[in-house]
């Protein structure tokens, strides 16, 4: 690989490292809220490992309380006194919701793990008032009754609540809605939440290539879309439903369904710059991605499903692709953060361990900070051919560059199954030292750390060599691997 330290992209946002919750599973409750009077180490009920482990990658933003369960959330229903909060039907996910973790709770995890929260507003089963009355009590700051109460729950200085997204997956779980339905819905919410706030960013619901079209078509008055600060999509990669097997053509399957993430960046930034006004450009918010295998992760199994080598794998690809694209992509949270989907750690009553996809995580963060820089990458070719009819790269790679020009972070992925790659990494017209790395990988696709062996998938540093200004190395077959080096 080649870097060009003279063709930088965009920053690499903090928020590119970002997170999402749901009240799903155990993903809330176990994952992260235990409890004050457990067994299990906590710190104001919730679970220390998940505190400790997710400080250690810094999650930039937290994402909460859903997913489709956030167009059923009524805010209401977790403040005050934890003994008189009602019980309710989780109706997306099955079971009975304790409201225990609400709003002060969430805020309270954010602060510990020095996230910056992001709340998903109710918009199926809500109204304008009720989001307001929200915002209001997490982010006034004047004496009116709700900011009263706020402080009478034990918040006295206000909460600081970043982003706010209008509803969730409208289109689908969120009131299957059209896009100028939802569009109608979104100008509403937007008059009246930006007049109580207009500090914060408001997230609208994005979704394929039509429905962003006509979305922003139908928001357009004059020549620029007017309050609308970021757009969300998702993307899950679930091999059109069939059940796992981990064999390599699965894991090809998977690694070129990844490659979408990049036609839908492609997509809706093409959309976004034909309605947005350029001084005012719209971020691309991509709140919920990752692996979902529909057989194992079902609502009756709380959405669980292993996360092994393999995930890390696809992690890794993303990330690379949301590094090329930091011109465009604001923020991603990868779902879901804690026992849900492809999850950094997983939790079984007083035993908890993290999984492969965490030391991307904690590897990638070379790259925060950093100037995203173009690459050209050579590598041998997969056996499988993506969303263009192009058959993928065996190396998926990014690269960036601290601002003054000082410090290059490389992230390198051998996807092949079981070939080892020789790597090699370049800085056009620059020199590299201090060279140092660390390595990701495992026995099989299927390796996977556990209560037994909660280290068995761990970086280890890595070996590299350096000459002619060239960073040469070895990647085994299904690895990442992240290098920094100073650079003159
Ligand atoms: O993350 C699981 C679900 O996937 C979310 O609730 C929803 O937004 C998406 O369809």
């Amino acid at each position: 690989m080649i870097a060009n330290p003279k063709t930088r992209i965009a920053q690499i946002n903090p928020e590119h490292y970002s997170h999402f919750i749901e009240h799903l599973g155990d993903c809330v409750y176990d994952g992260i809220w235990v409890g004050p009077s457990t067994p299990v180490d906590h710190t104001d009920g919730i679970r220390q490992f998940t505190i400790d482990a997710l400080r250690d990658v810094g999650p930039a933003v937290m994402r909460w309380p859903g997913g489709c369960f956030a167009d059923q959330y009524h805010w209401r229903d977790g403040i005050g006194d934890p003994e008189s909060r009602p019980s309710t039907q989780n109706i997306f996910w099955g079971g009975i919701e304790p409201n225990r973790f609400g709003t002060h709770e969430f805020v309270g995890f954010c602060q510990k793990i020095r996230a910056t929260p992001y709340i998903c507003g109710n918009v199926g089963t809500g109204s304008p008032q009720e989001m307001m009355d929200w915002l209001e009590y997490c982010n006034g700051n004047d004496d009116s009754t709700l900011v009263e109460e706020r402080r009478a729950n034990d918040a006295l200085e206000p909460m600081n609540i970043k982003y706010w997204g209008v509803g969730n997956e409208s289109w689908g779980c969120g009131g299957h809605m059209q896009p100028h339905e939802y569009a109608a819905l979104f100008r509403n919410y937007h008059t009246y939440l930006s007049r109580m706030d207009a500090n914060v960013q408001f997230v609208a619901v994005g979704h394929d290539a039509t429905w962003n079209r006509d979305l922003l078509r139908a928001l357009q008055r004059g020549t620029a879309v007017p309050n609308l600060q970021a757009l969300s999509i998702h993307r899950y990669f679930s091999r059109d439903r069939k059940a796992f097997v981990y064999d390599e053509a699965e894991h090809l399957d998977l690694v070129a369904e990844a490659h979408l993430l990049e036609q839908d960046i492609a997509q809706a930034d093409g959309t976004l710059k034909n309605y947005e006004d350029p001084a005012h450009p719209i971020g691309l918010i991509i709140d919920e991605w990752g692996v979902w295998d529909k057989e194992k992760a079902t609502p009756e199994h709380g959405l669980r499903q292993p996360n092994c080598l393999r995930e890390a794998i696809i992690a890794a690809s993303c990330l690379d692709i949301f590094t090329a694209r930091a011109d465009r992509v604001t923020m991603t949270n990868i779902a879901q953060t804690v026992n849900v989907l492809q999850c950094l750690i997983e939790t079984r009553g007083a035993e908890a361990w993290v999984t492969p996809t965490y030391h991307v995580y904690d590897l990638y963060q070379d790259h925060i900070g950093h100037d995203a820089i173009a690459t050209h990458v050579s590598s041998p070719t997969l056996d499988v051919l993506d969303f263009r009819q192009s058959p993928v790269h065996q190396l998926s790679a990014a690269a960036s560059l601290s601002s003054d020009g000082t410090r290059a972070t490389f992230s390198v992925t051998n996807r092949h199954f079981s070939e080892t790659l020789g790597c090699s990494l370049n800085i056009h017209d620059g020199n590299m030292g201090d060279v140092e790395g660390r390595l990701l990988t495992g026995t099989d696709a299927r390796a996977e750390n556990s209560p037994a062996n909660p280290t068995c998938v761990t970086p280890i540093p890595l070996d590299v060599e350096t000459s002619d200004n060239t960073v040469r190395l070895d990647l085994p077959p299904l690895s990442v691997a992240v290098v920094t080096a100073s650079v003159s």
